[in-house]
């Protein structure tokens, strides 16, 4: 992007503009892009009803700025190169021009079956490029993709598809994971029994795993697509039209499905693939997420599409066949920019340097963190290890909700601190505020993290409950988006995030809301209630501890505690099950019957020094009984 910056004076000056003239700043921006009708008014906006429009009035279609404005000049220029799960596996590159046609045969595939402008599609797939293409096709046609995570069990699923009405579902036979094979079908088959929305099932051979096709409703990719014409105009859409729906936990209820639209979020998507990663042409970029998370849509997918980029996807596991297959592939494709998750970097950091001495990385430039706080050990180890210190490190912290990166370090720019994502991206404005909403100025401060002005990326609503979005996002502090994290501001004015201050947790980068495991939890039939909260785990970052009351102590412990997992398996996913469960007769509860997840939590922590006032509870005598039963857990 020629707007590109380039450094840390051309930092401050673009932020300066950003904020002294947003309206001007992001109309110079959105001037790069190809648009079929420009727009009448940059911003709209109100945060107290919640009513955020961009680029008001313009129509485009996101692929055309994805696929179609490369083709000229960048026609041969790989977009994604893929790498299979086993390493001896034969992976594949796609131009730019073969991913164009591939995306419009999808689009016709699409349309063939009967999929229109702004019908649902899920797509529960692996990380192959088909999923990739499946997404661009939605948006080529003017369809609204809704990715779940290919983990996540038939039963989320089908809350999912439930949710947003899925017309259809494209998914896989099968999932390889490492050494073992899953069989995806089977899930999507489970979960349509309790949908009835879905008309039509796609589903790409990837496993060659034995399936069930239902006559009439399941058809094979290969055969769908296989007449389809390798061209497919793009339907122009509103700038506020729906490109996708994402579902995310809370602190409450079920996961809601955050919206974001065309224009916005790809101006934003690409805008910070280009600053924050410092893109150039020809540069190899690797970003080790699934799809099914938002790092994968505007990281993987829209981000370097959008600047042209080589993406590399990777289908496997960072352990198989060894701890050094991350290292492996970087080496292999000659991997310039490297992203991902703090825990993949404790776990492998975990593991002998033999893993990662025989591999010269020396094509490393710039290596990214995302998705949860990254601890100091484990960033110098990345640095040193990794890095051979020669690399810039970018700690991106953002959201779902945000659509993109907010507060990081422009690559090899912007001077870094471990621990610290540094300093807001252009267009970002973030404050800190007390608990009552007062915003706290100054530097070496500590406060709830908000941010006070739009921003292109931000969600729109949450699918088919605005009034959920609103009071979520924006009824917390007046006139302010609450992100739910805890931030601390330095001396330097650099930003740290501590993480989450609401009832969600993050396990291995994974985001859950404490409510949703105890619901999952509470389903097995001796449970009657249940508490979890999140404590400090070497690896994943948070692990999963859960209070139980059974309606009588289990005799058998231990065939309990697996039963419990199995239930969290089926109700969520295998990601949301308890690292620990103690038994419990009793929960610390105050006379009003809200649990006192603070002693649950240090009692977790095994930090019993200060437990607080435990005056206000209906049974102080709880809370020993719970202190002696966690020394046996
Ligand atoms: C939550 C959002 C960002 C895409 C993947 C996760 C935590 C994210 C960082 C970071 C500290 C971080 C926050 C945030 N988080 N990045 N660099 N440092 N914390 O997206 O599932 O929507 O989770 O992840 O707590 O609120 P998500």
């Amino acid at each position: 992007m020629n707007t590109r910056i380039d450094s840390m004076e051309a930092y401050h000056q673009a932020y300066e503009k950003s904020v002294r003239h947003p309206e001007k700043f992001w109309a110079d921006i959105a001037n790069e892009f190809t648009w079929k009708t420009r727009w009448n008014n940059v911003l709209n906006w109100d945060f107290k009803s919640f009513d955020v429009k961009w680029f008001v009035g313009a129509t485009l279609n996101i692929t055309e700025n994805c696929l179609d404005r490369h083709l000229e000049k960048n026609g041969d220029t790989p977009a994604i190169i893929w790498e299979p799960n086993d390493p001896n596996g034969k992976g594949c590159t796609l131009t730019y021009r073969e991913l164009y046609h591939a995306v419009c045969k999808a689009s016709n595939m699409l349309k063939n079956a009967g999929v229109k402008k702004g019908d649902r599609v899920c797509i529960y797939m692996p990380m192959v490029p088909e999923a990739a293409v499946a997404m661009l096709a939605c948006a080529r046609i003017g369809a609204i993709h809704s990715i779940v995570f290919a983990g996540f069990s038939a039963q989320s699923l089908a809350d999912r598809i439930n949710d947003a009405t899925c017309k259809m579902i494209i998914t896989a036979d099968g999932v390889y994971r490492g050494a073992k094979a899953l069989n995806l079908k089977e899930i999507v088959d489970n979960a349509l029994e309790s949908t009835t929305s879905v008309e039509t099932v796609i589903v790409f051979q990837n496993t060659n795993a034995e399936i069930n096709m239902q006559d009439g409703r399941d058809v094979y990719w290969h055969n769908a697509i296989k007449d389809c014409a390798n061209e497919c105009a793009a339907e122009p859409m509103d700038a506020e039209d729906m490109l996708f729906i994402l579902y995310t936990s809370g602190s409450t209820g079920k996961p809601k499905g955050v919206v974001h639209t065309t224009a916005g979020y790809m101006v934003w998507a690409a805008y910070t693939f280009a600053n924050v990663f410092q893109y150039n042409a020809g540069d190899i970029y690797w970003c080790t997420a699934d799809i099914g998370w938002v790092t994968g849509h505007s990281y993987i997918v829209y981000g370097p599409l959008l600047n042209g980029a080589t993406t590399l996807m990777f289908e496997g596991i960072p352990t198989y066949p060894d701890a050094g297959r991350f290292w492996n592939v970087i080496d292999k494709h000659q991997v310039n920019i490297f992203y991902t998750a703090p825990t993949a970097i404790r776990s492998l950091m975990a593991q002998d340097d033999e893993f990662v001495t025989p591999y010269s990385l020396a094509s490393l430039k710039t290596l990214g963190s995302v998705g949860e706080p990254i601890n100091e050990e484990a960033w110098n180890w990345y640095h040193e290890k990794i890095g051979k210190r020669n690399c810039g490190i970018v700690d991106t912290w953002w959201q779902t909700e945000t659509g993109g990166v907010m507060i990081s370090p422009l690559a090899n720019i912007t001077p870094t601190k471990p621990t610290y994502a540094t300093l807001p991206l252009p267009g970002v404005q973030p404050v800190l505020v007390d608990a009552e909403g007062k915003i706290i100025e100054g530097n070496n401060v500590e406060g709830n993290l908000c941010i006070k002005y739009p921003w292109p990326g931000m969600l729109r609503t949450t699918y088919g409950d605005h009034e959920r979005c609103r009071t979520t996002y924006f009824s917390t502090y007046e006139n302010l988006y609450f992100t739910g994290d805890g931030c601390k501001r330095d001396h330097d004015g650099y930003y740290r995030i501590i993480g989450r201050v609401d009832d969600v947790i993050n396990v291995s980068g994974h985001r859950l809301g404490t409510a949703e495991v105890e619901n999952a939890i509470n389903e097995h039939i001796h449970v009657i209630e249940s508490a979890v909260i999140g404590y400090p785990h070497e690896i994943k970052g948070q692990g999963i501890y859960a209070y139980v009351i059974c309606d009588h102590l289990p005799e058998d412990e231990h065939a309990t505690r697996r039963e419990i997992l199995e239930v969290v398996s089926k109700v969520i996913g295998p990601i949301a099950k308890p690292d620990k469960i103690q038994f419990v007769t009793g929960l610390p509860k105050t006379r009003s019957g809200k649990i006192m997840r603070r002693i649950l939590r240090k009692v977790a922590e095994n930090d019993l020094s200060n437990l607080g006032d435990t005056s206000t509870l209906l049974d102080p005598a709880v809370v020993d009984a719970i202190i002696e039963g966690a020394k046996k857990i």
